[in-house]
């Protein structure tokens, strides 16, 4: 009898700890109604580790909301209203806040052109979300993340809630592709292609490391690196005007945050590439960097560094690290000068 009560309370006690971990796992999105924002607001809806979805967009996030909210799984989702108490209680009490606001680029452009209209949104955003949920881990996908990352930071910084282990530029879709151009090449599985991509989120700053794959005969595949490096153009060209990548990317980013959600509920060995406050380079002035990055519950928790590189990589990483610089320096001026 004593023996099934103690059971019997072992599994309510279970129960109760996994109930409390996804009661906690509210994910906002900011941009839900656009083209990433939609598909990645689906398939967070369909993630059993997310119990609450805010959805926010400057228009049509309730619309985007009420279709999505019929989907039988059991998380909640709201869309709020475009007024700024409607983007506060968005993010309140958010565990993930993902930003694929903005505009992509149509053909011609480099994600730099984005600047002028992003820095501003991505900015203002920011402020919401430092008021709003100042310890949720934030999440950057508008473009472009070299320079959009640190904007978000320096808010933060000037508001006294930075909190460098909680913000991460998505750079998962260079992983994503590498592994599946390399897949197409070799006619594996993608799924046991582990390629390291390092350095930035725009293209020479992506630098994908093919020494350390299990295809070290790939380094100097200028094909392949030309797809890695500008694989988003492949798909601006192909859309014709209609924008950029938001299929790919809406599961890049989807899988990048239930990567985070898997390593707050205790989940170890957790690791993603993504562009974060990293000590690898700022010696040379560099204070983002893209690496391999281990997750845990209070975010990063473990940066790896670049590893072993030979001679032909090492030159691209150098002409990452010049751009990166220079990317970097940009969102920093554009806060100081546009607070
Ligand atoms: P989109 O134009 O289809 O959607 C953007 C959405 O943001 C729109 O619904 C718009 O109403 C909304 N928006 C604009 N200003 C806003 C604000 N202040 N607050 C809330 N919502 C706002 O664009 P798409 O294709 O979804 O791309 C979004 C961003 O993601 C672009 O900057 C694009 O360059 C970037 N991107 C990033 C990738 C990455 O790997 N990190 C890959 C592909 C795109």
């Amino acid at each position: 009898m004593f023996a099934a009560r103690r059971a019997l309370t072992g599994a309510a006690q279970r129960r109760a700890f996994s109930a409390s971990a996804r009661d906690m796992s509210k994910v906002t999105v900011l941009g839900a109604a656009g083209g990433i924002g939609q598909p990645l607001s689906l398939l967070l809806k369909l993630n059993p580790r997310v119990s609450e979805l805010a959805l926010y967009d400057i228009r049509g996030g309730p619309g985007v909301a009420a279709d999505i909210s019929h989907i039988n799984t059991k998380s909640t989702v709201t869309g709020y209203d475009p007024t700024p108490s409607g983007l506060a209680a968005a993010l309140k009490g958010a565990e993930i806040v993902l930003i694929p606001a903005g505009v992509p680029r149509k053909p011609g452009m480099t994600r730099d052109d984005l600047f002028n209209t992003n820095a501003s949104i991505v900015r203002d955003l920011a402020k919401a979300a430092a008021e709003s949920a100042p310890d949720a881990n934030i999440l950057v996908i508008s473009n472009p993340v070299n320079s959009t990352v640190p904007i978000v930071a320096e808010i933060f910084k000037a508001k006294g809630v930075y909190n460098p282990k909680r913000l991460f530029g998505v750079t998962s879709l260079d992983v994503v592709r590498a592994s599946r151009f390399v897949s197409e090449i070799k006619k594996t599985d993608p799924v046991d292609e582990n390629i390291t991509v390092v350095g930035g989120h725009s293209g020479v700053t992506i630098v994908p490391l093919f020494s350390q794959s299990s295809h070290p005969d790939l380094v100097g595949n200028a094909d392949l690196l030309q797809r890695v490096q500008f694989g988003g153009d492949e798909v601006v060209k192909a859309k014709d005007g209609a924008g950029s990548a938001t299929l790919s990317m809406a599961m890049a980013g989807a899988r990048f945050a239930e990567s985070l959600l898997k390593a707050a509920q205790g989940q170890k060995g957790v690791v993603e590439p993504t562009f974060v406050d990293s000590p690898l380079y700022k010696d040379q002035g560099i204070d983002f960097f893209a690496s391999r990055v281990e997750l845990g519950p209070n975010g990063v928790e473990k940066i790896f560094d670049v590893g072993k590189v030979n001679a032909e990589e090492q030159k691209l990483l150098d002409a990452a690290l010049a751009d990166l610089k220079k990317n970097i320096n940009k969102g920093v001026v554009f806060v100081a000068e546009n607070p």
